[in-house]
């Protein structure tokens, strides 16, 4: 019964099922696998992160160097007079209005306070809003993104140092 023929046969069929067996769980495995890949050594990155909003929040500050809080609270109002050097053929200190209205008590102010100035819309808009220190920093950041639609034809301080200086300076001015 078992002649060479029939052995050959059964031994065939069971490494032909084995094959396909491993061929058919390689296939399953690289279709579905879970496990982060790494082939011959090179990691591949996983195909997205779940932003849990805390990695990129403290890359962020760590990229922007010392928070508006931190530089005001060291800031320096003399070196922000020279900074306020930007500022003078539109504003004055003295009460009067100019191109832009005055400046002096701008701190703690609310917006569009100046009575006789002939704010924008977008300024009056926001005439219950109180100028913070921190309110100032983000408009002369860049006033036509802080607040779309000023008057105020001015780019903006790029530098957190010179705002926090300036509104330092401006803070002394009543
Ligand atoms: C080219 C003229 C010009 C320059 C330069 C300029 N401003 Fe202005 N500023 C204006 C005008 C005009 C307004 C009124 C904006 C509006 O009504 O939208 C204004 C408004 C403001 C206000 C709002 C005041 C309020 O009463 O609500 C602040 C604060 C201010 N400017 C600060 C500054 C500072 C600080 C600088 C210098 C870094 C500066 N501006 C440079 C023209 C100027």
């Amino acid at each position: 019964m078992f002649d060479t023929m029939t052995l050959t046969k059964v031994t065939g069929a069971i490494c032909g099922s084995l094959l396909v067996y491993l061929f058919g769980a390689w296939a399953a495995e690289s279709l579905y696998s879970t496990a982060p890949a790494s082939h011959g050594g090179e990691e591949v990155a996983q195909a997205y992160t779940i932003d849990t909003g805390d990695a990129g929040a403290t890359d962020e500050a760590a990229a922007e160097g010392p928070s508006f809080e931190e530089l005001y609270a060291a800031a320096d109002a003399a070196a922000g007079e020279k900074v306020f050097g930007k500022c003078k053929a539109c504003h004055k200190i003295d009460g009067a209005d100019g191109t832009g209205p005055h400046l002096n008590g701008v701190v703690g102010r609310n917006h569009a306070a100046s009575a006789g100035f002939g704010y924008s819309d977008p300024m009056k808009a926001l005439a219950a809003e109180v100028w913070t220190p921190e309110a100032l920093d983000h408009f002369l950041t860049n006033p036509k993104a802080a607040i779309p639609g000023t008057k105020m034809s001015f780019a903006g301080l790029p530098k957190a140092e010179d705002r926090a200086n300036l509104i330092a300076y401006l803070a002394t001015l009543k």
